[in-house]
């Protein structure tokens, strides 16, 4: 299935990263388009029209707020169409790209390790396999390279992306807090980052083989009346809880966009 990215911005990076086959694709800055085409294979087209004929699947990439101008150039040569929009429902894309398959994605950064959650709206109204190359089940297939994809209802696609998208900045502000506690107490910067980046990959890892049971591995860590009991207390007192709760809110402030 020839893929074509319309936007070449770090999401579309990350996902052609991920991908890492040749495709097709446009952007504002032609030299942002021959960069990453030069890097995955492939080619940097003067237009988001010429992507739309050239694609059997046509992926957004762009700002939510250009919906309305990008679908003006590529619907009329789209087959089929992958959205990873922000704060666009199913039901506007399929307004702005009527009569083929559309399909809305959220990904997140990780997908260019081929690590990420990727999430899919549930579609109440599938194409099931048309007579292009993009039936739902082969983009099903597509985005499942990148990692781990989970349904849901569409109306909770921006609260999920409130959870993994946004994730790969609280997640490094929350190594890079830790390592500055390892500095003041004498830890190097370099050691510091490498005993707790690798942690965190290890805790995944292992939250994954506990079948995501946090409570567990917590438990394991904190014996009773241990170090681990008196540093999670801090955390709490420090309201980690309610900051991730607030976080969470102010990204789904003005309906997310
Ligand atoms: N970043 C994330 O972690 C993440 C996660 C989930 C979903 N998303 C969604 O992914 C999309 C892209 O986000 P991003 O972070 O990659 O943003 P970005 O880095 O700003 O990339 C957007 C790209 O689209 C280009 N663009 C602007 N107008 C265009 C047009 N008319 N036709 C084609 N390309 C155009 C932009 O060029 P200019 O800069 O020159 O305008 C830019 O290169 C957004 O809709 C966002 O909601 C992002």
């Amino acid at each position: 299935m020839q893929v074509g990215l319309i936007g070449c911005g770090n999401m579309a990076r990350a996902l052609a990263r991920g991908w890492g086959r040749p495709l097709v694709c446009a952007d504002p800055v032609a030299e942002r388009a021959q960069g990453l085409a030069g890097e995955v294979g492939g080619e940097a087209l003067a237009s988001n029209a010429e992507v739309a004929a050239r694609a059997d699947l046509v992926v957004l990439c762009h700002k939510p707020a250009q919906l309305q101008d990008v679908a003006a150039e590529v619907a009329p040569a789209a087959k089929a169409v992958a959205s990873i929009l922000a704060a666009t429902p199913l039901a506007a894309l399929k307004a702005a790209y009527p009569e083929r398959p559309v399909y809305r994605f959220i990904p997140s950064l990780p997908v260019e390790v081929r690590q990420g959650a990727v999430v899919q709206a549930a579609d109440p109204d599938p194409w099931g396999a048309g007579e292009g190359p993009a039936t739902d089940r082969s983009v099903n297939e597509l985005f499942s390279e990148l990692g781990t994809l989970v349904t849901l209802d569409d109306g909770l696609l921006d609260v999920a992306m409130g959870l993994m998208s946004c994730a790969p900045a609280y997640v490094a502000l929350v190594a890079e807090a830790q390592i500055d506690a390892g500095i003041r107490r004498g830890i190097p910067a370099a050691q510091g980052a490498e005993l707790v980046v690798q942690t965190l990959t290890g805790t995944a890892e292992l939250l994954r083989s506990r079948n995501f049971d946090t409570l567990a591995v917590r438990r394991e860590v904190a014996s009773p009346g241990g170090l681990t009991a008196r540093g999670l207390t801090a955390l709490e007192r420090g309201g980690i809880r309610a900051a991730f709760s607030d976080a969470l809110d102010a990204v789904l402030k003005d309906g997310g966009s």
